[in-house]
């Protein structure tokens, strides 16, 4: 009995979330504010992050600034400064859990007060084919984009918990959702970004840890430089599916961390490949692959970083 009516309540839920969400897309929920909010960004000197760091500051947070480049980090601090924010740097290797812990230990000393949004943004791609990529550039690509995202979490999480309060964003990729050719670093660890990030969402709210939100933001290509070069059918890029504008990606993203939205994909028409992959046979997909000119939309991009590489390697020598 008791079973028949958790059943029912079950469906009615899933159907009130359908209709509830369905028409989120249209009437957009208030968002929360977050002045007060101290929002510690990873790989904050890159494209998105620089862009993210400006946003979180529009709304009034205070931001800490963590990368690897300590040049384009203090840029980014410079911008948010301008902007009449406040920005603290670190520069920090993401894959290095010490560094990491330390670097949290600093910030908690330093402000005196526990971050309480963080945004997993860092990442790199190895753009090379995997056989002629040095293992290296894989690992760093598993470590930057997926094991630092562990060590991140391990370090400000606990006081969010205590405080039952905060929000974890992770900065994936539609490519953590569905893959295509010639990227195996990068899909392996985006996916691998992806599955954390849901089983921490899931875990928190298991142990009803509901204060602490979870975002996960996966974008189409951005164009931030990453993935230059990478192109799909002509047609298609330009009526449907163009490289993003940086700064609408992020603004995207920010929409849907002001209202807690649990997962967005930009643009949106990229839920699409993640439900015919799940839904159609794998054949099905792959001649939707060729026709969209995305099998082989990494060839030039991989073409581009080799070109890039030898240039680079011929104005040393
Ligand atoms: N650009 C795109 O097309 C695109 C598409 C989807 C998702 N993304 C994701 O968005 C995020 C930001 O991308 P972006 O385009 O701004 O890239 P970017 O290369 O412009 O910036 C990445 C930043 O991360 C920093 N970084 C790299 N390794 C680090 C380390 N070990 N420790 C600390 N910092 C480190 C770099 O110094 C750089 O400032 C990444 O996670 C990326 O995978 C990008
Ligand atoms: C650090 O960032 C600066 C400015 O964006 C860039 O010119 C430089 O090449 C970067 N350094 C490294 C080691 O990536």
């Amino acid at each position: 009995m008791i079973f028949l009516m958790d059943l029912q309540m079950m469906v009615l839920d899933v159907i009130y979330f359908i209709i509830r969400n369905s028409i989120r897309i249209v009437l957009r929920p208030r968002t929360k504010p977050i002045d007060g909010e101290l929002v510690l960004i990873t790989g904050a000197g890159g494209g998105l992050g620089q862009i993210f760091a400006q946003e979180f500051t529009k709304h009034g947070a205070e931001v800490v600034l963590w990368d690897i480049n300590t040049s384009s980090n203090e840029q980014t601090a410079k911008l948010v400064r301008e902007k009449g924010g406040k920005a603290y740097t670190y520069t920090v290797d993401v894959t290095d859990r010490h560094d990491v812990y330390r670097n949290a230990e600093l910030v908690r000393r330093d402000l005196g007060r526990d971050v309480t949004m963080l945004v997993n943004n860092a990442g790199v791609v190895a753009g090379e084919r995997m056989l002629d990529c040095p293992d290296e550039m894989i690992e760093r690509s598993m470590k930057v984009n997926c094991h630092a995202l562990f060590w991140t979490v391990k370090a400000f999480l606990p006081q969010m918990k205590a405080q039952n309060h905060g929000h974890i964003v992770t900065i994936a990729s539609v490519l953590g959702l569905f893959s295509t050719a010639c990227v195996e670093d990068y899909c392996a660890s985006k996916f691998a970004a992806v599955g954390f990030h849901e089983s921490l969402a899931h875990e928190l709210l298991a142990d009803e840890v509901d204060g602490v939100k979870t975002t996960l933001v996966c974008p189409y290509i951005v164009d931030t430089g990453m993935f230059s070069g990478c192109k799909i059918r002509e047609e298609v890029e330009q009526f449907l599916l163009s490289p993003l504008d940086p700064q609408y990606c992020v603004e995207q993203a920010m929409n849907a961390i002001l209202v807690d939205q649990p997962l967005v994909c930009i643009p949106r028409l990229t839920y699409l490949p993640f439900l015919s992959r799940a839904l159609l046979p794998w054949e099905s997909n792959v001649v939707t692959y060729r026709f969209m000119g995305s099998d082989k939309c990494m060839y030039p991009f991989i073409e581009a970083r080799k070109q890039l590489l030898l240039n680079n390697s011929v104005k040393v020598e």
